[in-house]
């Protein structure tokens, strides 16, 4: 095996891991490189020594003016749902049976559950996104899609058979025992395969019986290093349908603690109307609260209190739930994001709103140590940003006078036209149309 080493030049910006000590200490590198070796960072650091060193076969990517940033991190996302973004007039439960459950139904297909798995990872990819959290559907199949496209590209992904085995129609349930066995043979074929790790996943409480639930505990303390993903706390209804089915349970959460699914790396979309003594449970157990404001505002369930969240020590994480959410791109969903706070009375900078979108993220799946930052060690995925890539980003660029303000106007107006290039373990995997050939020798 030969080392393929590569190196980008531009206007470096990350994040340091821990949030606690560091979440808004930015570290910018005006003219900087990232070296990347086996699709490793092997150094980073201000250009003019770097390029003093490097070899002369490294061949260069020069980004200059662009910023360089870590890959953007979507930790909440539905595979099957590209074609359900902007299904009008429907809260959660009523969009659910009217336009997601019908979509999904059609999942049992493998050449629909390919044709899609390719689309989602291009658009992924155009919108700077390196890894996501993906849900696919209760067939296999559509793992296998999804996991397919990601091992070709060399990505770390993070994704998830669907189990549901009630309330919903019946092509898309399974049961408690095929819900468990489909998990257990995903797990087997894809986990730990390249970047690929796999992700238990019940859709959310109203859709598994109690039987489906404990089947599903059974599974997680069997692999106890492993993702789980499902909702929560979304909707009024869906929280009244969950008193209904479970009338057992204080309270949502209840229903996920007694089956042992709240722990380190569980991640729970939503969480919009959680007690305190909810959030305190989440707190205690290093659960992840994934926020997902284009989708809360489409579906009209609710303003995120990130206050709150934080408050009880919940790792937090920023995703943009395709389809109830409206947009692939990061920026766009932290632009809704600063909006959703607006409302609430909270704010969101924009230093923050990066770290979110990377090292934050990173923190939420449990990753802290492999991506979302530009260190030595982590992960080679990277994303290019053009802060004037539309003449409504030019002309308001122009006043800008800070990185902080850079940074603002760019989540505020940007989107997937700012997107130069995508990088996933050291290669481009995304390059915008019309972009002049970057590479130059050092
Ligand atoms: N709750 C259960 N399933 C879903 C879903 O597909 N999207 C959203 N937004 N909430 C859910
Ligand atoms: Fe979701």
């Amino acid at each position: 095996l030969t080392s393929r080493k590569t190196a980008l030049r531009g206007r470096l910006l990350w994040f340091d891991a821990d949030p606690a000590v560091s979440a808004k200490a930015a570290r910018f590198i005006e003219d900087g490189i990232v070296v990347a070796e086996n699709g490793v960072i092997t150094e980073v650091g201000e250009a003019a020594p770097i390029l003093k060193r490097l070899s002369g076969d490294v061949v260069v990517s020069d980004h200059r003016p662009h910023l360089i940033l870590p890959g953007f991190i979507d930790p909440h996302l539905h595979m099957p749902q590209t074609q359900v973004i902007g299904s009008y007039g429907a809260e959660l439960m009523e969009w659910l049976a009217k336009y997601t459950f019908p979509e999904e139904s059609r999942y049992g297909d493998p050449a629909v559950a390919q044709e899609a798995a390719v689309f989602l990872v291009d658009e992924l990819l155009r919108c700077g996104t390196t890894t996501a959290a993906v849900y696919c559907t209760t067939h296999p199949e559509s793992v296998d899609a999804f996991f397919t496209e990601a091992e070709r590209r060399h990505l770390r992904m993070i994704a998830g058979k669907v189990m549901m085995d009630r309330n919903a129609p019946p092509a898309l349930l399974d049961t408690a025992e095929t819900g468990y066995a489909q998990s257990k043979a995903l797990i087997a074929k894809w986990h730990g395969r390249g970047r690929l790790a796999y992700a238990i996943s019940p859709r959310f409480a109203p859709t598994s019986s109690e039987a489906q639930l404990t089947a599903t505990g059974v599974l997680a303390s069997e692999h106890p290093d492993l993702h789980i993903q499902t909702h929560l706390s979304e909707n009024h209804g869906e929280i009244a349908f969950v008193r209904e089915l479970f009338p057992w349970s204080k309270d949502y959460t209840e229903v996920y603690e007694r089956h042992g699914l709240v722990r380190e790396k569980a991640l729970f979309g939503h969480c919009l109307h959680l007690s305190e003594r909810e959030r305190t449970a989440l707190g205690d157990r290093d659960a992840s609260a994934i926020f997902c404001p284009t989708s809360n505002l489409f579906l009209g369930s609710g303003l995120f209190d990130l206050a709150a969240i934080r408050g009880a020590g919940i790792r937090v994480g920023l995703a943009t739930d395709i389809g109830g959410g409206t947009s692939y791109s990061m920026l766009q969903t932290a632009a809704e994001a600063y909006k959703v706070l607006a409302m609430n009375g909270q704010t969101l900078t924009a230093y923050d709103a990066f770290h979110m979108m990377t090292a934050g993220n990173a923190h939420a799946l449990g990753l802290e140590e492999r991506i979302g930052r530009l260190a030595s060690g982590f992960d080679a995925d990277m994303v290019v940003l053009d802060s004037g890539a539309t003449p409504a980003l030019r002309r308001r660029m122009a006043r800008a006078e800070t990185l902080p303000e850079e940074l603002f106007v760019l989540m505020t107006m940007g989107d997937d036209r700012s997107v130069v290039a995508t990088y996933a373990a050291g290669r481009r995997v995304h390059e915008r149309q019309g972009l002049a050939s970057p590479s130059i020798s050092p």
